[in-house]
């Protein structure tokens, strides 16, 4: 309860400090219900849409759902007619999904290289958009998706949720009361291991999948013409035609969770190394690394010390705020530790007073996807505003792609604020 009201009087807080947002008008179709176009229905897809349900149930009703793979699509179909009782419209090009005029949401949940024409032809068609992170597939991309949200007045949610989550919420505000003092490092991994026959990625393809039922050029969009492939379909994260790997899967969850915990934006540059160690297996295709360690300074005396290995789950997934007087860490997304420094039994006595704690809510991914989702519907209905508006999914994303441009070139990435554009160091 404590986390849910201080959850709402932080987005309270939070959007008078947010950049100038959308003027909405509410919009609401028959029945008073947001009506909501899908694209996208495979593993997230499905997964956002359960709890969009759960957490506004009847408010909202998907009139039409999109996906290139027809077993997905029906599922898709499936779920809507479960869990909202009616039989949406289906479609395999998004783009006619989109010529409906009675629809005044889409969620894009697709594969990472087409959030961008996609994004742009929903603002185009003048539709506000959930949107899943990455962001885009580029900086650039990311760029033209802030531009077109601003030019066409609508309102954008990326689907960074941990924003929403009360625990990073907390970690904010006692970061701000001062609970670990100043600030200027902060340890961010993704730990993750899985046997041998199980390769990381390597999600399975349904036995079904022909070129009949899987619409592989609509699923390439503008990427390289190539073949027939049901792997670059289905594990379209191992291939960077789709995917920038770990650094915009993965790490722009965490450089999003510290920009909003630390209250930054965009670092001054970034190193990254790493490779492919541990799905090395002559077979496999991959071309994304399954290790990668990414180091990042920001202005103001602040730096990002990442790191994320897919052969060992020890340590979990997590980020530790390491402050001079204490730290806090949010692991897993469900568990937040506050500890306090010693100093060798030194500390001082308003710094040795503050009282450690830990707080377990398993699940708390959960509520946090369902309080995202319902953020941007309220704030599509005219009650406030996103709290991941395209910039500052665009300030995360920024890091991810500096991580890959570093790997990739294998040199230093800086960051000029003032021009909004990269270049190698040296
Ligand atoms: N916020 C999070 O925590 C989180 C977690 C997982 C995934 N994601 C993001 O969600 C997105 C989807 O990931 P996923 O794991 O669901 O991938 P997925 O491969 O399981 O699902 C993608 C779906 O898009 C469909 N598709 C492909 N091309 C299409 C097209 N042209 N038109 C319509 N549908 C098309 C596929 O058939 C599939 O059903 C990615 O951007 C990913 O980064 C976010």
């Amino acid at each position: 309860m404590e986390n849910e009201v201080s959850r709402r009087n932080f987005i309270r807080s939070s959007a008078a400090v947010l950049a100038a947002a959308p003027a909405a008008l509410p919009m609401l179709g028959a029945n008073n219900k947001t009506t909501v176009g899908w694209v996208g229905t495979g593993t997230r897809g499905n997964y956002v849409m359960e709890m969009m349900y759960k957490a506004l149930g009847k408010d909202v009703e998907v009139t039409a759902v999109c996906d290139t793979y027809k077993g997905n699509l029906a599922k898709g179909k499936d779920k809507v007619q479960t869990n909202g009782g009616n039989a949406p419209k289906t479609y395999v090009d998004y783009r006619d999904l989109l010529k409906d005029p009675s629809i005044d949401v889409v969620f894009i949940t697709t594969p990472e290289h087409l959030h961008h024409d996609m994004a742009i032809a929903a603002l185009a068609a003048g539709k506000n958009i959930y949107l899943e992170k990455p962001i885009a597939h580029t900086i650039e991309e990311g760029w033209d998706i802030v531009k077109a949200a601003k030019k066409a007045n609508k309102i954008v949610q990326v689907g960074t949720q941990n924003r929403s989550n009360s625990l990073y919420i907390k970690a904010k505000e006692m970061i701000a009361q001062g609970m670990i003092g100043d600030i200027h490092y902060v340890r961010a991994f993704w730990y993750r291991n899985s046997l041998n026959d199980n390769p990381a990625w390597r999600y399975a393809i349904p036995d079904d999948t022909n070129e009949e039922n899987t619409d592989f050029n609509r699923f390439l969009g503008t990427a390289k013409k190539r073949p027939f492939h049901k792997g670059r379909y289905f594990q379209w994260r191992l291939y960077w035609d789709y995917s920038g790997g770990i650094s915009t899967d993965l790490l722009v969850h965490q450089t999003d969770i510290t920009n909003f915990v630390v209250g930054k934006t965009v670092p001054t540059s970034c190193m990254a190394s790493g490779g492919i160690y541990r799905w090395a297996d002559a077979s496999d295709d991959r071309e994304v690394p399954d290790t990668l360690s990414a180091i990042y300074d920001y202005a103001d005396k602040f730096h990002i010390n990442y790191s994320c290995y897919f052969g060992n789950e020890n340590f979990g997934y997590g980020e530790q705020f390491c402050g001079n007087e204490g730290t806090i860490e949010v692991l897993n997304r469900q568990v937040l530790k506050f500890s306090t420094e010693k100093f060798r039994g030194k500390a001082p006595a308003n710094i040795a007073s503050r009282k450690e704690f830990e707080t377990n809510l398993p699940g708390n991914d959960n509520l946090a996807v369902q309080a995202h989702v319902k953020n941007f519907i309220d704030a599509v209905r005219g009650n406030g505003t996103v709290i991941a508006p395209p910039e500052v999914g665009q300030q995360a994303a920024i890091g991810g792609h500096m991580a890959t441009l570093s790997l990739r070139n294998n040199k230093k990435v800086l960051w000029n604020a003032k021009t909004d554009k990269w270049s190698f160091a040296g």
